[in-house]
């Protein structure tokens, strides 16, 4: 128990906390470092990472305080404000004192900046996040000139353990760092033409208002898009593989793969294939969405996610990069992928120089035009790795026939046939929250059924693709009928898309 009568107290108080405040700087450090190296990143999990560097930096900041303030409670010290505040104003060891003031200004700025993160510059909270190296040198020559503990066994052992820490961090961001290469960004600069709403207007809770950055068009039929949300302080989370549903005129929705780095969750980059044949789509997107424009978008859905696996194949043949693109930057520079990117030309593959920039001979490209043939999968697959697909559907066929179910991942731009094994009877379905059932007639769909009946079910693509009208299965055993991830997947995660889905069972039975 602390005895406050005690007028040792501050002192014992003032010494704990900076040891422990000097402990959580390091480990704060080890956590950014982590962060920064992608080390832990991507595939790997990396919310809990960024949540305990966060909290471990803020705690780090409440120790330093306490430190400071025990140090002017303390009647044998007797510093006041100035002393613990003003660098070079104590007369006790001013030069020490002087570095654990500077180590400490550091740090709230660091802390600050990093709260403020989004409303300021990158490259600003970025430099000042990099001064926590000056911070943690700062500390150690403040400890070791001025702390009464010098000298003792156990002061000695934490103090080489968190030098000794600190440095192999520092030579690890070094290495590692050197080896990933950060996404690059085109400029993004918000145009100052009046923003247009394009797109039905709604602004339900699970919408937001993007802006166009930033549109480069590459080869006429394909345009690059950044969008940034409008709120600045909106907080958006996506990880590899997710996608955008952008809200076009005349209740138009359309889903396009996020194809940029997870790690800028407000940098919203869309490579967008102008297909003609779909005026209402990609066609009114190139011919009328410029920088400035605002557009609703659904938040982030992910019905691609990257699993861990050891090692990766990713195909993609034409735009079918984008939500690949996604996946190769969260992955961490030490995991083996290799990427077969199939394309007619240069003009008909977005990103495809800078994909071999960045990551040289992990990249593979075939283009038609230059070969005369398509690939040879059946030999290029490799067998061990977990294969990534997004393109034609007569690549994703080929695939389907040469990579096992278990390692096999696709993302379909159009439904796959898929021939039904029902009777084609009217089936029954139990709304189990809404306490409803109604029948399904043959000609109609589950969603068809349910919303006539007053459920409402989210909804977009209609054809099975988009995912948006997942639901849980309570009972019975639907039959997959839509072209969103595998039916294996599908089964393990109780859902269905009632959209095209129907029931093997006479009755079905939604948590709706
Ligand atoms: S609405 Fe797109 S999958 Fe059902």
């Amino acid at each position: 128990m602390l005895d406050f009568n005690n007028p040792q107290i501050w002192w014992y108080l003032t010494r704990a906390s900076a040891m422990v405040a000097w402990v959580l700087m390091t480990m704060t450090l080890v956590w950014g470092i982590l962060l920064t190296t992608r080390i832990l990143r991507g595939a790997d999990n990396p919310d809990w990472l960024k949540v305990t560097h966060r909290y471990m930096s803020g705690l780090a900041v409440v120790m330093i305080a306490i430190h400071i303030a025990t140090l002017m409670l303390d009647e044998y010290i007797n510093f006041g404000v100035s002393d613990v505040l003003v660098p070079f104003s104590t007369t006790f060891k001013p030069t020490p004192v002087a570095l654990g003031i500077f180590a400490f200004y550091c740090i709230v700025a660091i802390q600050i900046t990093a709260l403020a993160a989004k409303w300021l510059p990158e490259k600003l909270w970025k430099g000042i996040h990099l001064t926590s190296y000056a911070a943690i040198v700062l500390v150690a020559l403040h400890s070791g000139l001025v702390g009464t503990d010098v000298g003792t066994v156990w002061y000695t052992a934490i103090a080489l353990i968190l030098i000794t820490t600190a440095m192999l961090a520092g030579i690890i961001r070094l290495v590692i760092a050197g080896r990933v290469k950060p996404a690059p960004r085109s400029a993004a600069s918000p145009s100052d033409t009046a923003p247009r709403a394009a797109g039905s207007g709604k602004t339900a809770p699970d919408t937001f208002v993007a802006r166009v950055v930033d549109r480069q068009n590459h080869g006429g039929d394909i345009a690059e898009f950044i969008l940034t949300p409008v709120e600045p302080d909106l907080d958006l989370e996506w990880d590899a593989g997710a996608h955008l549903t952008l809200h076009l005129p005349d209740g138009v929705e359309r889903q396009y793969s996020l194809a940029g780095d997870p790690a800028e969750q407000t940098t919203l980059v869309l490579g967008i294939l102008n297909t003609h044949g779909d005026p209402a789509g990609s066609a009114w997107i190139h011919a009328n969405l410029t920088v400035g424009d605002t557009i609703v978008c659904d938040l982030p859905r992910n019905n691609f996610k990257l699993k861990p696996a050891p090692r990766y194949q990713f195909i993609a043949s034409g735009i079918g990069i984008t939500p690949l693109r996604s996946m190769l930057f969260s992955l961490p520079a030490s995991r083996e992928w290799s990427l077969l990117y199939i394309g007619k030309n240069d003009k008909r593959m977005l990103f495809a120089e800078e994909l071999v920039e960045l990551f040289g001979d992990r990249v593979t490209m075939w283009k038609t035009s230059e070969k005369g043939f398509r690939p040879p999968l059946g030999e290029m697959i490799d067998p061990a790795a977990d294969v990534y697909a997004c393109g034609t559907a007569s690549l994703l066929e080929t695939i389907e026939h040469n990579v096992a179910p278990k390692k096999l991942n696709l993302e379909r731009f159009t439904p796959k046939k898929r021939g039904t094994t029902s009777t084609g009877a009217p089936i029954e379905v139990v709304a189990s929250r809404s306490g409803i059932t109604t029948t399904v007639a043959e000609d109609s769909t589950i969603l068809e059924a349910l919303e006539s009946s007053g459920v409402s079910i989210n909804s977009s693509c209609l054809r099975g693709v988009c995912g948006s009208c997942e639901v849980s299965v309570l009972a019975g055993t639907p039959e997959h009928l839509d072209s969103v991830m595998s039916d294996a997947d599908k089964d393990e995660l109780g859902v269905m898309y009632p959209c095209v889905s129907r029931s093997l069972t006479p009755s079905i039975t939604l948590d709706v």
